[in-house]
């Protein structure tokens, strides 16, 4: 049995616990840790696990073999450190951390002490995007050649955790949460890196220091581009994905994929796999530990996306 700490014990906790459920003969919850403590004890009763307020009490305590840290992205690398310098395997929530540093003495960390560190960039583990992901590597539809990636969100509402408008804890405001998913699955999908990155954020909420909206064009490798547009105020929900290539498109809503090939209608594709995306992270994060192999998603990856992510920021301070 694998030893899990949960490291906050908020929203995203409930996904892993959902997820947690497939694997009930390897994994067993040994304690939740939450400020909040009446939420890890909600958590905890699953698996009569021990909770902790603190977790630098919960990693001298208790023998962990991984800790799972879904934490405000300012705490991720405290965080991280504290169970790395126990030998604890740690699986950190996206984004990795809030700066190119933190990172770094993630990483760093991690290596000295010869634990595993994988980031939950999700992207390529939604059955929809490996559809996508196939269609793309088979070259039926030619060549790649635009990619625009859209998501309307009502993001400043009332149930949304506080923390996220806290510049200090949050990193940013919309480019920093939702960007380490779209670069993440923009980069995988194509297997091509981001050359260079423009744009535009802005913020129409007054007394909101964290950015609401922005348009960010990214020059891939090999000429490509894509376009995300966020904008997260009083709008209907839409994640959309268009894809297009010399011969057809790929259009996604983040649920479905439609294809159309060579100017035809968009065909709806039959879904396909596993539709809960932590399920195969956690088995891939798992087998790592199992093996000894690479981690599927991991610290140099996290870092490369909070690279691009504060290159976007320095642009806006400075003006550019
Ligand atoms: N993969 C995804 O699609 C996805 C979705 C949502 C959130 N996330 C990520 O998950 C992480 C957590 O987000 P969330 O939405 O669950 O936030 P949340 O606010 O719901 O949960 C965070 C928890 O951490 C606790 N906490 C804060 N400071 C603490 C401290 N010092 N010690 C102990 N506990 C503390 C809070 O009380 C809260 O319960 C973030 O990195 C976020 O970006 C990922």
């Amino acid at each position: 049995m694998y030893k899990v700490g949960m490291v906050g014990a908020g929203n995203i906790t409930k996904a892993y616990y959902r997820a947690f459920k497939k694997f009930e003969d390897i994994i067993e919850v040994k304690a939740v840790c939450d400020k909040l403590l009446d939420r890890a004890e909600s958590y905890a009763k699953t698996y009569k696990a021990a909770v902790y307020p603190d977790y630098n009490e919960m990693a001298q305590k208790e023998d962990l073999d991984i800790a799972i840290i879904c934490l405000p992205h300012g705490l991720h690398a405290d965080a991280a450190e504290t169970f790395a310098a126990k030998g604890v395997n740690i699986l950190i929530e996206k984004p990795m951390a809030n700066t190119v540093e933190e990172c770094d003495r993630i990483i760093s960390l991690a290596k000295r002490n010869n634990v595993k560190l994988m980031i939950g960039h999700l992207q390529r583990y939604f059955s929809y995007n490996k559809q996508i992901k196939k269609i793309i590597d088979s070259g039926e539809l030619g060549e790649l050649v635009m990619i625009t990636d859209r998501r309307t969100v009502n993001y400043f509402t009332e149930e949304r955790p506080k923390w996220f408008l806290d510049k200090k804890l949050a990193g940013g405001g919309i480019v920093m949460n939702y960007g380490a998913h779209s670069l993440d699955k923009i980069c995988w999908l194509t297997g091509r890196d981001v050359e260079d990155i423009s744009g535009h954020m802005s913020q129409h909420i007054p007394g909101i220091s964290v950015e609401g909206d922005a348009q960010i064009l990214l020059r891939l490798e090999g000429g490509l581009t894509a376009l995300i547009a966020y904008a997260g105020y009083k709008l209907p929900y839409c994640n959309e994905l268009n894809i297009f290539f010399t011969k057809g498109t790929i259009r996604s809503d983040s649920k479905n994929v439609w294809v159309s090939s060579c100017g035809g209608d968009y065909r709806l594709l039959e879904p396909e796999g596993e539709s809960d995306p932590f399920v195969p992270m956690i088995d891939d994060f798992i087998k790592s530990i199992k093996d000894g192999s690479e981690v599927a998603v991991g610290g140099e990856y996290g870092k490369r996306i909070i690279q691009i992510i504060e290159k976007f920021y320095a642009l806006q301070k400075s003006g550019k």
